[in-house]
This record gives C-alpha cells, sequence and structure tokens, in this order.
C-alpha cells in the first residue's frame, strides 16, 4: 500500500512539480487547489509525464466542510502545504484576502490534520522573511524581519508551526524557505504558467523571448553589486521538489520542527541571468534599465548547508537548465495551460 500524501495547492507552480516527484517516489497524491492562480490542466500534465494520476478536489482550504470530507476519506501520510498567494505588490493592496488565504488557510488545515492525527507537514516559506537586515549569506538562525505583508503572512505561519511544536512534539514540521525558484519540468509539460501582471524575472524574460512583451525592464544598475544589477539565488523548480520530498521522508522518523533554506548558495545577478537565457534560448531578449523596484534588495543567496547536513540534499542544476527548461516550457505552451 502506497502512502496517500495531500498537496495543497498541487495544481500551482511548485505543487505540480512536487506532485511528480512524489509520484516517482511511488506515494499516492490527493491535491487540494481552489484553482484560483491555476488550471487543472495542469494535473492531467502530472499524469502525462507520470503515467499515473492524482486524485484532487476543487476547493478553498478555508472551507471546513471540505477539509472534514477529505480528510475522512483518505487516511494521509503527510501533507505539503503549498496552497497560498505571493504576488507582493498585491498583497501591500489587499492585506486582508493575504492573511485570510496563507494565514487563515493554514490554520484551518493545521485544525484538519489534528482532528484527524495526521501531524507531519512541510510549509512553503520563503527567502522572504529574513527581509533587510540579515547578513548574506542567510542562515536559518538569522533573525526574521520580512518589510511586506506577504513576508509577514509567511512568519507568521511559520511562528504559529513553532508554537505547535512547542506545545505538542509529536508533530513533524518541516519549514522550506525557498529562494528563487525558476524552470520547468524537462518534459516541457508543466512550468510556471504565469498569469495577470508578470512581476518575477524568468517568466518575464519568457515574455520577452516569446514576443509578447517588447522588452526587459531591469530594476536598477546601480546596486552596489558587481555588475549594479541586483543579485538572487536562482534554483531549479526541480530541485525544489525533491527537496519537498527528501523533507517529507526525513520527518516520517523525525519529530519536531526543522527549518532549512533551499537555494543554490551562490548569486547570479540580473544581468548574468539574461545572458544566460539569451544563450539557453538562442532569442535575443532587448532590455533597458529603469530605476529601481521598491522593496527590492541589491543582493542575496542563502547559506543551504544545513539542507546539505541533514537531508543530503543540493541543487543539482546549474543557471543554463534553469533557462534552457523555462524556455522549453514558455516555447511549447506559449498561453500557458489552456
Ligand atoms: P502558485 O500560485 O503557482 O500556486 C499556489 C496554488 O495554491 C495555486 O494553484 C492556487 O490556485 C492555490 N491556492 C491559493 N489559495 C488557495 C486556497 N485558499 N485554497 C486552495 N488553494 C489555494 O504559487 P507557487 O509559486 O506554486 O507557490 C507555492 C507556495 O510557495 C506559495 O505558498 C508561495 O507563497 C510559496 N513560495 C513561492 C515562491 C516562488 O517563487 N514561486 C517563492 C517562495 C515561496
Ligand atoms: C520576489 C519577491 C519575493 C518572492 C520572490 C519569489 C519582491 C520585492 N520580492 O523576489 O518576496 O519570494 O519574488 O516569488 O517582489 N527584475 C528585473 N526586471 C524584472 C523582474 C525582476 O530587473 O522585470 C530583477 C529584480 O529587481 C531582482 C531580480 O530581477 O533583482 C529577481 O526579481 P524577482 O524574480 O521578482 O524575485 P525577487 O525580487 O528576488
Amino acid at each position: 500500500m502506497r502512502q496517500k500524501i495531500l498537496v495543497t495547492g498541487g495544481a500551482g507552480y511548485i505543487g505540480s512539480h512536487t506532485c511528480v516527484e512524489l509520484l516517482a517516489a511511488d506515494y499516492d497524491v490527493v491535491v487540494v487547489d481552489n484553482f484560483s492562480n491555476s488550471k487543472p490542466a495542469a494535473l492531467d500534465r502530472i499524469a502525462q509525464i507520470s503515467g499515473r494520476s492524482v486524485l484532487w478536489h476543487e476547493g478553498d482550504l478555508r472551507d471546513r466542510a471540505l477539509l472534514q470530507r477529505v480528510f475522512s476519506q483518505y487516511a494521509f501520510a503527510g501533507v505539503l502545504h503549498c496552497a497560498g498567494l505571493k504576488a507582493i505588490a498585491e498583497a501591500q493592496r489587499e492585506p486582508l484576502r493575504y492573511y485570510q488565504h496563507n494565514l487563515e488557510a493554514s490554520l484551518t488545515l493545521l485544525d484538519a490534520m489534528a482532528a484527524h492525527d495526521v501531524r507531519r507537514m512541510v510549509f512553503s516559506s520563503s527567502a522572504t522573511v529574513y527581509g533587510e537586515g540579515a547578513r548574506v549569506p542567510y542562515r536559518e538562525e538569522a533573525p526574521l524581519a520580512p518589510n511586506t505583508v506577504y513576508g509577514r503572512s509567511k512568519m507568521m505561519v511559520e511562528d504559529v508551526l513553532h508554537d505547535l511544536v512547542q506545545s505538542d512534539p509529536s508533530w513533524h514540521i518541516g519549514i522550506l524557505r525557498y529562494f528563487n525558484p525558476v524552470g520547468a519540468h524537462p518534459s516541457g509539460l508543466i512550468g510556471e504558467d504565469a498569469r495577470g501582471s508578470v512581476n518575477n524575472l524568468m517568466p518575464h524574460l519568457c515574455q520577452v523571448a516569446i514576443g509578447k512583451r517588447a522588452e526587459l525592464p531591469i530594476f536598477g544598475h546601480d546596486y552596489p553589486t558587481p555588475d549594479g544589477t541586483g543579485v538572487r539565488d536562482y534554483l531549479h523548480v526541480m530541485d525544489v521538489a525533491e527537496g519537498h520530498v527528501k523533507t517529507l521522508q526525513y520527518l516520517a522518523t523525525e519529530s519536531g520542527l526543522l527549518t532549512l533554506n533551499l537555494g543554490t548558495g551562490r548569486g547570479y545577478s540580473v544581468l548574468e541571468v539574461v545572458r544566460a537565457f539569451e544563450r539557453a534560448s538562442g532569442k535575443r531578449v532587448p532590455s533597458r534599465y529603469v530605476p529601481r523596484r521598491q522593496g527590492d534588495l541589491a543582493s542575496y543567496y542563502a547559506d543551504a548547508t544545513r539542507a546539505s547536513s541533514v537531508l543530503g540534499w543540493h541543487a543539482k542544476r546549474d543557471l543554463s537548465e534553469m533557462c534552457a527548461d523555462a524556455w522549453r516550457w514558455q516555447s511549447n505552451n506559449p498561453d500557458g495551460y489552456i
């Protein structure tokens, strides 16, 4: 009998790639997603890649009756909690909605888990919880001081998880702080289906290369970095997916709280990413310097040694692979999932 794992937000970018890795590791997968930022088509593509389907339920995590039904129907061995909202600027405009979908949804999910004695969870957090003051490279024990609503919503869930484990050490909780996940499954069948206004670098590059946008705005070239543009720790989404499976497996026997950075441990500037993308895609990407984006930091990347020493996980795929896979997904699916 295979173990069953609930993946919240399993049709989304991180969730869909993680489902593929879970199926490959011989788990059964059940997805709950309200499709507010995704399409059921992603779940068909997962089946196409894996030769096995995920079961899924459409609905919102804040719906207690839905969670009651789902948790009664399946005996879950654990939960990967990837559902959430993630657009920084939108969160500043709509804090209540962000706290509802990120914090309230997590509380409702944890309640259902406790009621059904499911005590293993991996939570999708973000490097954005470190905020401005932390020393680079970021280590997990650095103080948290997020400077956005989105970042605070992630930190609040982390605090809840911390308090939960303090109160009852029989929980097995993993917090994964992703740096900048990019790329796509090498099949080109699943990837980041960026809808609405695209804010992040890689989807923006893809859209310029495919002709949907005229040029890439480069936000600032006067940062104290080697070429003046912002530096980030980009990592391949398949490495992120593998990190989830390894964390889940670790938590099968280890209780308490494990907090890990998922990053490569090295930063690339915007200009370095543009060049790597041009090489991988064979496309020229026109770009233009514009003023800094509000809230951006100059440079940060992970100290990824804890994930390596605790899980034996490290990011295996390099920047050229990230760009090639992002481009394969974009060029095979110019309009995303339709
Ligand atoms: P995504 O938007 O592609 O996926 C999130 C999924 O959750 C979507 O399918 C959406 O429909 C679903 N969802 C949202 N609110 C829900 C709710 N209340 N009930 C049920 N389903 C709901 O985002 P992603 O990039 O896959 O991110 C996954 C998680 O990782 C998020 O929590 C995000 O904050 C976090 N994260 C992402 C990144 C990144 O760069 N992608 C970086 C750090 C952290
Ligand atoms: C952003 C979020 C962060 C979130 C992360 C992953 C902000 C302030 N931060 O991080 O909280 O966890 O996404 O979802 O939004 N860039 C350009 N031109 C573009 C887009 C980006 O020059 O069109 C630059 C940025 O200035 C930055 C780098 O590219 O230096 C990466 O940007 P992005 O992909 O948006 O990620 P982050 O800013 O690191």
